[in-house]
């Protein structure tokens, strides 16, 4: 008999918002956390910039007006505001766990928190430690998280689809749990809980260059879409200017915060380009400072461009940048003495399952928070920074809202286990290594910083294959780990490139050459599954 877990509330990934939601909720009620890895394992562990929040009211105008630019006229400006002025709240919380974030001293010794700067901010508002921000978050989340008695911790577990009251039979629909495989044992348990989170991360993992680790392949967005919840604005992943490019570095980020501390970049002859195209050079939102890479790229066939800091003191640089210097010096670069040479590469999801203010989504009982969600705070393109303030504010607001729902009563369902009587072990693993990285090649070369009607139509049909290629294994074999995250990538590219199609014009970060100017009216691209209940769905105002 397969295991079978009760909890109040049970959380899906264990990055920054998973675990902030945990811990927000853990005094109330019982909290089980699934993590497809390690705990920290997820792009939170990564992050480099910092965390953007402003803690004096009074530039809290500009904070918002720069991630409206940023956001290109698609951003929900409610959505922006709740989360600027949760933004001081959410960094002192960070502190109070033990976050330790990077201060300075004033000219008469008074010590304050060091705040830097990145693409798309008029002004310095990011609270970092040092270039490792992600890191001392998401290592201080897990140490409060293991400590606390109410959390209980499931690693390698890797959720496989939800369970719903309609798909036993219920009348009213409600996310009842979900089904997970043990990827230790290779059994599939079954967790109940009348409040299910998903805080699955990002879907960067559909291209073949990507800063994002390897947990990031949309499997939240892939289960709530098929359990019926609309999906939004897909068509906006966000590529990084500045990944280090070298063979053996797999896509290793170099921060925007060093464009922020004054890097410039520069063509293989010297010519600084950016200044030429925007009036913020460098600073430009990601969007625009990435297709002119690409631009450039493209124009001069180059395999790459360079990065510029060692025109500042070498001190300065390795005082702000420590881990980078050191990350750059293992491949062969000295930051202080020489440019680096750089490429873009996929690495943020700003679309995903929709979401109101309380990240409710359109399955009662189902949440989501963090990457996974699209709350409208980022519009058309993600300004850096601010998905770490994201995942903290609807972190909170989710836990207020299903504290505010634990002692409701909640009709209960007798939950079958795992069916594998159909199934019989895979015969050929090479079929899904084979589809993992003809997905990610062509969503790359076809769906990518620069996109036309013909190349979209491509991806498309070679999506369709895919898709039936892997729910045909997914039908007839035991489930493994990389099937059923080729299946979600499967799904979460066909939502990409649905919406890509379905935006006929350039905006952001979806540029097309077939409609290269951009409408007069703005509008979200949501995509309705066919089990998608209207009189269930969320209204995406804050109520
Ligand atoms: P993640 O931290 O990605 O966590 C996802 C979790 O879900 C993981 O625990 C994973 O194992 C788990 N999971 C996924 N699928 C399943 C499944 N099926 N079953 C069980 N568990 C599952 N943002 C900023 O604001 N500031 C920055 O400076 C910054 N720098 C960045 C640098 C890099 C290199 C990268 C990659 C991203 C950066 N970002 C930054 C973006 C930011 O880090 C992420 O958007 C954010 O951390 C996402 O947090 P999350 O909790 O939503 O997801
Ligand atoms: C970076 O440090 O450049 C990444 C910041 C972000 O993605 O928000």
């Amino acid at each position: 008999m397969s295991k079978h877990i009760s909890t109040d509330v049970l959380i899906v990934g264990s990055g920054a918002a998973g675990l902030t939601t945990a811990l927000k909720l853990a005094p109330y009620c019982t909290v089980s956390v699934l993590s497809k890895g390690q705990l920290s394992a997820g792009s939170t562990l990564y992050a480099q910039g910092g965390v953007a929040a402003v803690t004096d009211r009074s530039r809290w105008q500009s904070h918002i007006e720069d991630t409206l630019n940023a956001g290109v006229g698609l951003c929900h400006q409610e959505t922006v505001e709740f989360c600027v002025r949760r933004g001081q709240e959410a960094v002192e919380w960070l502190i109070d766990q033990g976050v330790g974030f990077t201060t300075e001293k004033n000219h008469e010794g008074a010590t304050s928190y060091h705040l830097t700067q990145e693409g798309g901010h008029s002004e310095r508002r990011i609270f970092h430690v040092d270039d490792a921000t992600g890191k001392a978050v998401e290592t201080t989340l897990e140490q409060q998280a293991r400590a606390h008695p109410n959390i209980h911790i499931y690693e390698h577990r890797l959720a496989i689809d939800l369970i719903t009251a309609h798909k036993l039979g219920g009348k009213k629909n409600r996310c009842l749990g979900l089904y997970a495989l043990n990827c230790g044992s290779t059994e599939v348990e079954t967790f109940v809980a009348n409040h299910v989170v998903l805080a699955t991360g990002g879907a960067a993992q559909a291209y073949l260059y990507s800063s994002n680790p390897d947990t990031a392949t949309g499997d939240g967005i892939a289960m709530a879409w098929r359990a019926g919840c609309r999906i939004t604005n897909m068509e906006f992943m966000q590529f990084h200017p500045t990944c280090l490019y070298h063979p053996k570095a797999k896509s290793f980020l170099l921060t925007e915060a060093l464009r922020g501390e004054g890097a410039t970049l520069h063509l293989p002859n010297g010519e600084r380009f950016m200044a030429h195209r925007h009036a913020q050079a460098e600073l430009a939102p990601r969007d625009i400072v990435a297709r002119t890479i690409d631009h450039e790229m493209k124009r001069h066939g180059l395999e790459f461009i360079l990065l510029d800091i060692s025109h500042k003191k070498p001190e300065f640089v390795r005082n702000h940048f420590p881990n980078l210097y050191q990350k750059c010096l293992e491949y062969g670069f000295d930051l202080t003495q020489e440019p680096v040479p750089v490429v873009p590469a996929a690495h943020y999801t700003c679309g995903g399952i929709m979401t109101n203010l309380h990240a409710e989504t359109d399955l009662p009982g189902l949440y989501a928070v963090g990457e996974t969600a699209c709350t409208g705070l980022h519009g058309a393109n993600r300004m850096a920074s601010n998905s770490i303030l994201e995942c903290l504010v609807f972190a909170g607001a989710c836990a207020e809202r299903i504290q505010a729902q634990l002692l409701e009563k909640i009709e209960q369902f007798e939950i079958p286990a795992w069916d594998e009587t159909r199934v019989t072990d895979s015969d050929e693993q090479v079929v899904v290594s084979h589809n993992w990285h003809e997905l990610r090649r062509f969503m790359w070369d076809y769906v990518g910083i620069v996109r036309t009607n013909k190349r979209l139509e491509r991806a498309k049909r070679r999506v369709e294959l895919l898709r039936m290629e892997a729910n045909e294994y997914y039908g007839n074999f035991k489930v493994n780990r990389d099937l059923l995250e080729l299946r979600n990538l499967v799904d979460v590219s066909n939502l990409i490139i649905r919406s890509a199609m379905s935006r006929k014009e350039s905006r952001g970060l979806h540029y097309t050459l077939d409609y290269p100017a951009q409408k007069s009216i703005t509008e979200d691209t949501i995509l309705v599954p066919s089990n998608f209940h209207a009189h269930d769905a969320l209204t995406r105002a804050s109520a």
